[in-house]
């Protein structure tokens, strides 16, 4: 297990990263004094997952109850979010209890906003099951559900108390999501450790195959770059943490262009990084081979790096209504080298255009990959 601690004061927690980790989530709750009632939030895929956590619970002296929630991004509404709060009633959940999520962003987020609400916020422990949440989601207290308006405007900050990251949870995930996931992994190499990056481009077909040791290396690296920043930016005020959000941009407004429904959100985030990526170029900030390698790295691991669909004109309109705008300008995320990031305010609109052209695949017959 490697582990790891995100520093925030009070407020501090361990991710644990391990193959068969999940199995222990009783063990840690014990050690950490956690109350005996536990809920554990989950969804139908990851039952088997979830079963392994409640049996470890019980093991080590708490009494879980499963509460399954619906599966997909809808379950991030204030209905189900209702339907978790009746559920910690009729089980007896009180200030001393404990919310365990068992899944991926959607649960993570979901349970966590349960928990961070519940009688004014009750201990939370993630244990992420998609690759996405593994490396991202689960680390840094962002909990959320969505509004009709917009995705994640109705949320807070609750850190958890612990991450317990099993890498081997990942063997039962859909190749689509697992390739999702890898489009966060090539962020953090891109944006924050250009060692990550190299790494990656040597191991593309162990990654491929899932590799076990490496995807245990490959995650425990991208926690510890993520954790690195939460702790210097836990409420994103100094703007640091918008660091992370490499290829997001872009990648926001071809999710929400696609109903989120066309594209995953990594592949939409890997279309951003390829657009970034190209802007980053065209104001001088790196050459062209640092944006070929980010294409070619994000090609070999099978995301897209183009889109269709929607015209360039409609992702510029969605840009320039971006909350975060000023004067029609939304806040890019560039590159000055790899691994190496900074947040620009003033790039060009003119430019954004040019490089939505050049991603742009021209008259494709459908969108998505
Ligand atoms: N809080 C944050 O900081 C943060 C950061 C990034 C993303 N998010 C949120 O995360 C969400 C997306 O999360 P996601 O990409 O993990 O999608 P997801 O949670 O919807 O999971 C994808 C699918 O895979 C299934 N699944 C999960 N683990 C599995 C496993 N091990 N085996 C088989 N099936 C499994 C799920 O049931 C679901 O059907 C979005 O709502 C996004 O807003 C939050
Ligand atoms: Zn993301």
């Amino acid at each position: 297990v490697t582990p790891l601690t995100v520093r925030l004061g009070p407020r501090s927690y361990a991710v644990l990263i391990g193959a068969g980790a999940a199995g222990d989530t009783g063990l840690e709750c014990a050690r950490l004094g956690l109350g005996r009632r536990v809920a554990v939030v989950t969804q139908r895929p990851v039952g088997a997952h979830a079963g392994r956590v409640v049996d470890g619970l019980r093991a080590a002296g708490f009494s879980p109850v499963v509460i399954e929630v619906p599966d997909g991004e809808t379950a991030k509404s204030l209905d189900v979010a209702r339907a978790v709060w009746d559920a910690f009633l009729h089980h007896g959940l009180d200030r001393g209890s404990v919310v365990v999520a068992v899944g991926g962003g959607v649960v993570g987020d979901l349970a966590g906003f349960a928990a961070a609400t519940f009688m004014r916020g009750i201990a939370l422990v993630q244990v992420p099951t998609t690759l996405l949440a593994q490396v991202d989601a689960s680390i840094g207290g962002k909990v959320a559900v969505n509004h009709p308006s917009a995705k994640n405007l109705i949320g807070a900050f609750h850190q958890p108390r612990l991450v317990i990251v099993d890498p081997a949870t990942l063997g039962t995930l859909p190749e689509r999501e697992y390739r999702s996931g890898l489009a966060e992994v090539v962020k953090t190499g891109a944006a924050l450790n250009a060692d990550l990056f190299a790494s990656l481009e040597r191991n593309v077909s162990a990654l491929d195959g899932r590799d076990p040791a490496l995807l245990e290396r490959v995650i425990a690296t991208c926690c510890a770059e993520k954790a690195t920043i939460v702790e210097q930016d836990e409420r994103e005020e100094s703007g640091l943490r918008m660091v992370l959000n490499y290829g997001h941009t872009v990648g926001h407004a071809l999710e929400a262009l696609g109903g989120y429904e066309t594209w995953r959100h990594g592949e939409a985030v890997s279309i951003g990084i390829a657009a970034a990526a190209r802007l980053s170029a065209r104001l001088g900030l790196i050459d062209a081979r640092t944006v070929e390698r980010q294409v070619t790295l994000l090609e070999a691991l099978g995301l897209p790096t183009r889109f269709g669909k929607p015209e360039p004109a409609a992702v510029m309109e969605v840009l320039r209504r971006d909350k975060k705008a000023r004067d029609g300008r939304v806040p890019f995320v560039l590159l000055k080298a790899l691994g190496r990031a900074e947040v620009c305010f003033d790039v060009p609109p003119e430019l954004v255009r040019e490089v939505l052209d050049e991603v742009h695949a021209g008259p494709m017959p459908a969108a998505g990959p």
